[in-house]
């Protein structure tokens, strides 16, 4: 159940993440902030989801260590979105965030929908 909660709050993430570089390509800076702010929010949301599906590889002991680098590489997510947001904000460069985006957005795929047992439930 909590599985929906979670991928619904990174792909929610991901679209916040565009609504800012829009907003901010627009010149709507104040728009933006607001915008970064509720992908902030949604962040807990990633994170509380995300912590409770851990939670049920802590307890049930079967493949333990790959939930945990999935929620590494999950952390990882996170704080790249949030560099590309305020660098784009800041008026910075944020290529190199681009590519960790890219890279630690692919191990969490890979290992969460591929490796994981959870699945669609
Ligand atoms: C934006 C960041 C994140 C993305 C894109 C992401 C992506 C995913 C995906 C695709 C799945 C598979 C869903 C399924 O099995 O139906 C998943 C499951 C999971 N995620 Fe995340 N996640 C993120 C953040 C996190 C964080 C921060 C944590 C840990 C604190 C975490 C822990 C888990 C766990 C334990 C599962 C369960 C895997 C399973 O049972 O199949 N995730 N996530």
């Amino acid at each position: 159940m909590n599985t929906h909660l979670h991928i619904t709050a990174w792909v929610l993430a991901l679209i916040l993440l565009i609504v800012v570089l829009i907003l901010h390509k627009q010149g709507k800076g104040k728009g933006a902030k607001i915008v970064q702010m509720i992908l902030r929010l949604d962040y807990l949301l990633i994170l509380y989801s995300g912590g409770d599906l851990l939670a049920n590889y802590i307890k049930g002991g079967n493949m333990l260590g790959e939930a945990i680098a999935k929620g590494v590489a999950g952390l990882w997510v996170i704080v790249a979105l949030e560099m590309i947001s305020v660098k784009t904000a800041k008026g910075k460069p944020a290529k190199s965030w681009w590519i960790q985006l890219v890279i630690a957005f692919l191990i969490t795929l890979i290992l969460g929908f591929g490796r994981l047992p959870g699945g669609f439930m």
